[in-house]
């Protein structure tokens, strides 16, 4: 098991690459699941989440064909089995994005109940619910998730009672080979659904209001191959750009896409950051100064994302005044506090909502990763931190962030991965 260890207090400088978005990847890998022929999805980031997607397709009888140019070539002709086990999915909770291809190509899908990241229930009650009205028929026995639409998948009208990434993403992929017309009302907007519409419509989907809360899908008979390019991790690049902000530094991010990243780019604006939109690039810099604290509330796209609220209560720990950080979408996503406040944070944790009273300093300690953004959350805490961090149990960075510890060294962090 890896830890990093981190000796802070440097200002970070520098340029860092922003890799293929892993949001995008996960549901875009799957959706080669309804192509029986070849896709080929260039910016492929290389991460231990997508490593096990590739391991779940395959399983399935995809044919997988890496390079080592960060693209992947998937080969669907055959399937042959329609069930996404245990073993892999118990590993990562996005692997229920195979549920809506499985049934719109094969009719019929078993998917493990899933587990990943420790952030609350995190139930699927609203991708079944969506697909119960394209047809498809569940019973949840043995652990396992199981649909069935004998006759095919027929087009309906799904309203999502509450927002969800996934559970739209599997509806559009159902979808999209469904017979007839769907609506999808209250639909995600995020980037990365609006990545994966965008592959579908390359492959042969006919989707209108992509990037828009109405999604209508025309079920096709059938789709083709073809090349499509993952966006940019918006996530990974906010997370360089508050490691820049909190350690008084400075950081330009090259390949990665300022549209997306409006509402962090805002906040770190009103911490005291100069920021610079280019067209595939963000400067930041702070021009040595201490950040100021900012109020974060998390919310759907485009609002603020949850996937930003942890590193931010890093910057606000040490920043001048108080940040109110409050959590809307998820329950129990506020594990980084305790490990924060053994740095010497100080947090009041009052039911979703985290008071951070900035200091001028953290201490250096040994703290542990409980969830993926928790632990870059850390990686953050410790690179301003006097002293040494050790961050335990980096496989949850490795799920979403590429190589971070070598993207951090390259700004001038004193970071190093330790085998133990
Ligand atoms: C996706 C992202 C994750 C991000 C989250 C919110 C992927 C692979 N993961 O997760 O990084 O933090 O969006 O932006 O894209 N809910 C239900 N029932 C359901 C589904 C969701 O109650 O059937 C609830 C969840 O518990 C949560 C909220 O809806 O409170 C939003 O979750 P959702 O958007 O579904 O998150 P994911 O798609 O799992």
């Amino acid at each position: 098991m890896d830890r990093f260890v981190i000796r802070g207090g440097r200002a970070l400088s520098g340029d860092v690459k922003v890799s293929g978005a892993k949001n995008a990847a996960l549901p875009i890998l799957a959706a080669a699941l309804m192509v029986p022929g070849r896709v080929r999805f260039e910016n492929l980031p290389h991460l231990n989440d997508v490593t096990t997607m590739l391991q779940l397709l395959g399983r399935m009888g995809v044919e997988v064909l890496l390079d080592d140019t960060g693209s992947v070539e998937l080969d669907a002709t055959q399937l042959s089995s329609l069930v996404a086990p245990y073993d892999l999915v118990r590993t990562m909770r996005a692997s229920i994005v195979v549920l809506g291809p499985l049934l719109a190509r094969g009719h019929e899908a078993e998917v493990s109940l899933p587990g990943g990241c420790a952030i609350g229930a995190r139930p699927v009650n609203l991708h079944i619910k969506a697909l119960e009205k394209l047809g498809v028929t569940f019973e949840v026995t043995d652990g396992y998730i199981k649909g069935r639409a004998p006759g095919g998948l027929v087009g309906g009208k799904v309203l999502f009672d509450k927002i969800t990434v996934t559970g739209t993403e599997n509806v559009l992929m159902a979808a999209a080979l469904a017979k007839g017309e769907t609506i999808i009302e209250n639909a995600a907007r995020e980037p990365e659904v609006s990545d994966l519409a965008d592959c579908l419509v390359a492959f042969g989907a006919k989707i209108e209001g992509i990037g828009t809360d109405t999604l209508r899908i025309e079920g096709v008979p059938s789709l083709h191959g073809a090349t499509h390019r993952i966006i940019p991790d918006r996530i990974e690049a906010g997370t360089f750009l508050v490691a820049a902000a909190a350690t008084r530094g400075q950081c330009t991010l090259t390949d990665c896409e300022p549209e997306h990243m409006e509402a962090t780019l805002v906040k770190l604006e009103e911490a005291g950051a100069k920021i610079t939109r280019g067209d595939t690039t963000v400067s930041l810099d702070m021009e040595g100064c201490r950040p100021k604290a900012v109020d974060i509330t998390t919310l759907e796209y485009p609002g603020f994302a949850t996937d930003m609220q942890a590193q931010f209560v890093a910057l606000n720990a040490v920043a001048e005044g108080v940040g109110q950080v409050t959590e809307t979408i998820f329950e129990n996503r506020m594990m980084h506090i305790p490990e924060m406040q053994r740095m010497g944070a100080h947090i009041d944790l009052h039911g979703a909502t985290a008071s951070v009273i900035g200091k001028p300093v953290l201490k250096g300690a040994p703290v542990m990763s409980t969830d993926l953004r928790a632990s870059a959350s850390l990686v953050v805490a410790g690179l301003v931190a006097e002293g040494e961090t050790v961050v335990d149990r980096v496989y949850h960075i490795d799920r979403g962030y590429e190589r971070i510890e070598e993207k951090l060294r390259r700004l001038g962090a004193d970071i190093d991965r330790v085998r133990v």
